[in-house]
């Protein structure tokens, strides 16, 4: 039997912590110069893409998705028309598309991230979608290409693309690998709430009108390369967190609840996620446990992982 026209894919993408988040002054755009560290942690997206008349999105998953129901301007259709955008004539013949016809693609979300929640679901989203679509559409871009639509859709799509341990500088699309030995293990602690990330940003901008350059820590550089999580705990920052707790002050009461437990905490980009840094996989299976009997939504994860991927043609 001849190969399908349209491939029936499955690809999944990883949400991020930013294990630093130093912000600098806001540009004239409203963006604000980035000196961070991201890294790709195991709680995933996946987006399922197959054959349809014309681009159809629909979310499911762990998390409550019932806010994007309907939406039809989603980070995923974007991203779809994006790739869309970049059919040669070609492939528009070999797909067999009139002049003026738009190809179409279903695409299925099944989220696991939590929604506003400072991990970068919506930007892992948009970054498996772009492969999903390439490859069902047989397009076979460049990645460096998908790269540079992915900075188009969000300033945390390229990275959702590459995953792993990178530097972001710029908007926090400009990546360079950051080297590191091991895994570390998290512990997330996921608010029944989302938090906007412009409000953060702009509650920040009140808190800090004089914001200096932006800077990551040697300190912070040398514990990822050396598997030190004692010593990634004891840099890590996130420059966003007292806005953040502006503006979700329910946030004090997880960290009273998790106190006892001597565990270094971050917040994750712009909350409200708040993640624990623990010494191995059974400490924070451990402490997931706790919090969770506490009350609290709490998951164990570990990282770097890498970023978007084919898990199997369907
Ligand atoms: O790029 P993205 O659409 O993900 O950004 C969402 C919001 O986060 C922006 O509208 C802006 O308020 C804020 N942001 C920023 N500076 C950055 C990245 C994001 O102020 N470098």
């Amino acid at each position: 039997m001849a190969s399908p026209v349209f491939r029936d894919v499955h690809v999944r993408a990883p949400g991020k912590l930013n294990l630093a988040l130093s912000v600098g002054p806001r540009d004239e755009d409203g963006y604000h110069e980035l000196a961070t560290v991201f890294q790709a942690v195991s709680l995933y997206e996946d987006v399922y893409a197959s054959a349809a008349d014309r681009i159809e999105v629909s979310f499911a998953g762990s998390v409550d998705t019932s806010e994007l129901a309907g939406a039809d301007n989603t980070l995923v259709h974007r991203a779809a028309r994006l790739v869309a955008d970049e059919m040669t004539a070609l492939d528009r013949e070999r797909l067999g598309l009139g002049p003026r016809q738009s190809p179409g693609v279903r695409l299925r979300v099944s989220k696991n991230v939590p929604i506003a929640g400072g991990m970068g679901g919506g930007s892992a989203d948009a970054a498996a979608t772009l492969l999903a679509c390439d490859a069902h559409w047989g397009l076979d871009l460049p990645r460096e290409r998908l790269a540079q639509l992915a900075a188009r859709l969000g300033s945390d799509v390229p990275f959702s693309l590459y995953g792993q341990t990178q530097l972001g500088a710029g908007r926090g699309d400009e990546l360079t690998p950051v080297m590191t030995r091991g895994e570390f293990h998290w512990v997330l602690v996921i608010a029944p709430f989302g938090v906007s990330t412009p409000a953060v940003y702009g509650r920040y901008d009140e808190l800090r009108p004089d914001a200096p350059r932006p800077h990551v820590s040697h300190e912070l550089l040398v514990a990822l390369r050396n598997g030190d999580s004692a010593g990634v705990a004891a840099s890590m920052h996130n420059d966003l967190t007292d806005a953040a707790f502006d503006l979700a002050p329910q946030l004090a009461e997880t960290i009273n609840d998790a106190a006892r437990y001597e565990t270094r905490w971050l917040l994750s980009g712009s909350g409200p996620t708040l993640a624990f840094l623990t010494d191995d996989a059974v400490s924070a299976r451990g402490l997931a446990g706790h919090l969770s009997q506490a009350g609290h939504r709490a998951v164990a994860v570990h990282g770097p992982v890498p970023g978007a991927r084919f898990v199997s043609d369907l």
